[in-house]
C-alpha cells in the first residue's frame, strides 16, 4: 500500500501520510487540488533546516505528543508521573472505504495504541475525525488531554470567528485576526455552555460570504471542551479540538480505552456561506434524527412565558383552544406541573404530577390538546434536583459534589450524579412512565445550571462519564417510548446545542430571549452550525420579559417565521387584531416551511443595522428572504439589498409576503439583477421585518 491515503468528497480533499513505522501526518486538507499527486504535495511541503533549530525540522503529526518536539501537544499522558513523552508510529492501516480510512499507531514509550478515524463525506466534504486510545499493557496510563486530531491549517486562514454569549444572549460572534501564539477557548461548564460554543470559523483576509477560502470546525460534545488554534513561530498553524479533562478523569488500566468526541470540519474556496451550507446539509443528513426528518416541524405553543409557575387547568385549556385556533400544532406544558414546583425553589426531581394543581392528573389537558389537533409536549429537567424536594430529602447523596468544596448555589438546584445506576434508573422509570401514561409526544429536556463540582461518590471527577450517562439515558428513554417521541435540547436556552446531543434530540431551544430585535443575532449565530429546522424561534409577549422592550406583533411574528416557529405568550393579553396577525404569520410559515427548513441557507451581506437571511430551494426555483431593519437608517433612504443563491439566468416573480400592509403586487426580475443590482428597500420604521418570496418563472 502506498504511503499516502487520499479521501475526497464534495470537492474537499484529505491526504494522509501513513508509512508503517513513521509518524502519521496530514499532507493536505482543503479544497481538492485537481491534477496533483500526494507525492508532489509532500515534496512541495519539504522544509530545510532553520538556523538555530533542530537538524531535521519538526513536522506535525496527528497528535503532536511532547516527545516529538512539537510546541503545542494535542495529547498529554503519563504513567504515575513517568513516561510523559510519547511517540506514536504507524502500525497498521485500515482502508475501510474510499471515504473512510483508519490509521492505527502505537506509542513507542508507553505502548498505548491510537486509532485515528477519518471520514470525508462524499456530498459535502465534511471531515469527521476522532481518536480512540487503547491501553493493552498492565501499567495504568493517565490521559490529561487528547484532541480528536491536530489539524494543520492553511496559514492564509488569518481571520478567526469564535462563538460566545450568555444566558439570553447566545451564539454571538467575535471575529479577530489570528496572532502569534495560541487562541484558546476552554469550557468547564459541564454542559456545552452559553459562553463557549464548541465551534469556530476561519477565513482569509478577504474571504466573505460568497468568495474566498473559509473553513468551520465543530466539536460534537456536550461536556467540557478545549478549542485551540496555534500559530507557531515556524509559520505553521494548527487546530485542536477535544474534551477538556479534569484532573484524574481518565486513567486507562489494562484493556481500557478512551474515545475523543468527533471533530467536524468543513472547508470551501467559495466563502463562509458555502461552508455553512455544507455543515447544514451534513447535519440534516447525518446528525438529524430520523423522526425529525420525517415530517414538517410542528408549530409550537409553549406555556412558559404565558403562565410561568402559575398553572391552572382552566387557563391552560383556554390557551390550548386559542393556540389551536391560530395554528399551533404542538402544545408544550413547561415547568411547574409536578411535585411542589410552584417556583424554581422547590420540587425539582419529584417527577410526579402535582395533585394540588392537577387533581385529575394531566390526562384532561393532554386529551383536550389532542382533540384540538395538537401534540402534547411536556417539560422535564432530569439532571437536576432542588434541595427542597422529596427526592433530595430521601437521597442527599445522589448529587455530584467535590470533596471539601462548598456547593455553589445556582437557580436553587444541584446536579444529580447520572453515573449512579440508582439515579439513572429512577429518572428512566419516572420519565418513561409519565410519557407512556399521558401519550406525551415531545419532551422539552432542560438543564439549567453549570456543573461546578462534578465529583462522583468516590470523589473522582466525572464530567466525561456524566455526559456519556446523559446520552445513554436519552437512548434508554427513547427505546422505552413510542418511536415518534421527539426531544428538544434546552439548557437555560441554548447552552446545549452541539451535534452530539443533536444525534439524539430533535430541536434546540435557541434562547430564552424572545426579544425580536435581539433574536436576529442569536439565530444568525446559531445558524452557522445548525439548520433552521432545528432552531426554535418563538413569538413572545409585546413587552419582552427579558429586555423590557416592546415590539409590534408584525415584527415579533415575522421574526419567528425563519426557524422552527412557535410562540410563548399569554394569548389573552394580546388584542384580537394581534392574534389575527400572529395567525397570519403562522400561515406564512406553514406555507413556506419546507423551503425554510430544507432549502439552502444564505446570509445576505447588509449594513450592520439590517439583518438579511433566507432559504433557496435546491434547484433555485424558489426562495424566501427575511430582511429586518433593526435601527434607523444612517441615510435619508433605506439601502439596497442584494439577494443571493438565485439562478442569474432565470426570472423571478418577487412578492413581499410580510408585513401584510407592504404586500403589493408581485413583480418579475432577472435573478442576476436581484443578486448584482439589488432591491431598494421600502421606507419603513426600525423594527420592521420584511419577508420576500421569489418564484422562478418557467
Ligand atoms: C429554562 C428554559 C426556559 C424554561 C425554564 C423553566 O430557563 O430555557 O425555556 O423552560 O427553564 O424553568
Amino acid at each position: 500500500m502506498s504511503e499516502f491515503l487520499t479521501l475526497t468528497g464534495g470537492g474537499t480533499q484529505l491526504i494522509l501520510s501513513a508509512r508503517i513505522g513513521d509518524r502519521p501526518s496530514i499532507v493536505h486538507w482543503g479544497p481538492e487540488i485537481a491534477g496533483s499527486s500526494p507525492v508532489e504535495l509532500h515534496t512541495l511541503s519539504a522544509r530545510t533546516h532553520a538556523p538555530g533549530g533542530p537538524e531535521v525540522p519538526i513536522t506535525p503529526s496527528l497528535l503532536n505528543p511532547i516527545g516529538t518536539g512539537h510546541p503545542s501537544p494535542g495529547i498529554l499522558l503519563h504513567s504515575a508521573g513517568k513516561e510523559w513523552a510519547a511517540d506514536f508510529r504507524v502500525e497498521e492501516i485500515e482502508d475501510v472505504s474510499p471515504s473512510h480510512k483508519v490509521i492505527i499507531s502505537r506509542d513507542t514509550v508507553s505502548g498505548l495504541r491510537a486509532i485515528h478515524s477519518f471520514v470525508v463525506d462524499t456530498e459535502t466534504g465534511v471531515l469527521t475525525a476522532f481518536t480512540r486510545l487503547e491501553n493493552p499493557g498492565p501499567q495504568a496510563i493517565a490521559i490529561e488531554s487528547c484532541a480528536a486530531l491536530c489539524l494543520p491549517l492553511d496559514p492564509r486562514l488569518t481571520r478567526l470567528t469564535g462563538f460566545t454569549g450568555r444566558w439570553a444572549g447566545e451564539f454571538q460572534t467575535e471575529t479577530i485576526s489570528r496572532f502569534a501564539g495560541s487562541y484558546l477557548r476552554e469550557n468547564r461548564a459541564g454542559r456545552t455552555s452559553h459562553d463557549c460554543y464548541p465551534g469556530l470559523y476561519m477565513g482569509t483576509d478577504t474571504a466573505a460570504e460568497r468568495h474566498g477560502l473559509a473553513a468551520a470546525f465543530h466539536l460534537g460534545w456536550s461536556g467540557n471542551h478545549r478549542l485551540r488554534v496555534d500559530s507557531g513561530s515556524d509559520g505553521k498553524v494548527s487546530l485542536q479540538m477535544g474534551e477538556l479533562l479534569l484532573p484524574g478523569e481518565i486513567i486507562l488500566g489494562q484493556n481500557d480505552h478512551y474515545t475523543t468526541p468527533d471533530l467536524f470540519a468543513a472547508i470551501s474556496a467559495d466563502g463562509y456561506g458555502d461552508v455553512t451550507r455544507r455543515l447544514h446539509e451534513y447535519c440534516r443528513s447525518n446528525i438529524r434524527t430520523g423522526i425529525a426528518r420525517k415530517r414538517p416541524r410542528p408549530v409550537h405553543f409553549n406555556t412558559w412565558e404565558a403562565v410561568y409557575f402559575d398553572h391552572s387547568p382552566e387557563k391552560l385549556l383556554s390557551l390550548a383552544q386559542q393556540a389551536a385556533e391560530i395554528g399551533a400544532e404542538r402544545f408544550v406544558l413547561d415547568d411547574g406541573w409536578f411535585g411542589a414546583r410552584r417556583s424554581d425553589r422547590a420540587g425539582l426531581g419529584d417527577w410526579v404530577v402535582s395533585a394540588d394543581v392537577y387533581p385529575d392528573g394531566l390526562g384532561r389537558i393532554a386529551n383536550r390538546v389532542r382533540e384540538l389537533g395538537m401534540e402534547f409536549g411536556l417539560w422535564f429537567e432530569p439532571e437536576m434536583v432542588n434541595p427542597d424536594s422529596d427526592l433530595y430529602r430521601a437521597h442527599p447523596d445522589w448529587v455530584l459534589q467535590a470533596d471539601g468544596a462548598e456547593p455553589i448555589a445556582s437557580r436553587h438546584q444541584l446536579p444529580l450524579d447520572l453515573t449512579r445506576s440508582d439515579v439513572f434508573n429512577y429518572l428512566a422509570e419516572r420519565i418513561t412512565s409519565i410519557v407512556n401514561e399521558y401519550g406525551v409526544g415531545y419532551i422539552k429536556w432542560d438543564m439549567n445550571r453549570d456543573i461546578h463540582h462534578p465529583g462522583d461518590s468516590q470523589g473522582r471527577a466525572a464530567v466525561h462519564r456524566q455526559t456519556n450517562a446523559l446520552y445513554r439515558l436519552i437512548g434508554d428513554i427513547r427505546a422505552q417510548c413510542p418511536d415518534n417521541l421527539e426531544i428538544e435540547s434546552c439548557s437555560s436556552g441554548g447552552a446545549r446545542a452541539d451535534w452530539e446531543i443533536l444525534r439524539r434530540t430533535d430541536r434546540v431551544w435557541t434562547s430564552d430571549n424572545n426579544d425580536a430585535r435581539a433574536r436576529y443575532s442569536i439565530m444568525r449565530g446559531a445558524a452557522h452550525f445548525l439548520p433552521l429546522s432545528m432552531l426554535g424561534n418563538h413569538v413572545g409577549p409585546a413587552k419582552c420579559h427579558i429586555t423590557g422592550r416592546r415590539f409590534e406583533m408584525h415584527f415579533r411574528a415575522g421574526t419567528a417565521v425563519l426557524g422552527h416557529m412557535g410562540m410563548e405568550l399569554d394569548l389573552d393579553q394580546e388584542t384580537p387584531a394581534d392574534r389575527e396577525i400572529l395567525a397570519a404569520a403562522i400561515a406564512v410559515h406553514k406555507q413556506h416551511r419546507t423551503l425554510i427548513h430544507d432549502g439552502d441557507y444564505h446570509r445576505l451581506e447588509t449594513p450592520s443595522h439590517i439583518s438579511g437571511a433566507g432559504a433557496v430551494s435546491r434547484n433555485a426555483s424558489e426562495a424566501l428572504f427575511q430582511i429586518a431593519v433593526l435601527d434607523q437608517h444612517p441615510t435619508t433612504h433605506p439601502p439596497v439589498v442584494q439577494f443571493a443563491g438565485l439562478d442569474p439566468d432565470r426570472c423571478y416573480r418577487m412578492e413581499c409576503v410580510w408585513p401584510e400592509q407592504l404586500a403589493g403586487p408581485a413583480s418579475t426580475f432577472a435573478g442576476s439583477a436581484l443578486m448584482q443590482y439589488g432591491l431598494q428597500l421600502p421606507q419603513c420604521w426600525p423594527d420592521t421585518c420584511l419577508i420576500y418570496h421569489l418564484e422562478a418563472q418557467t
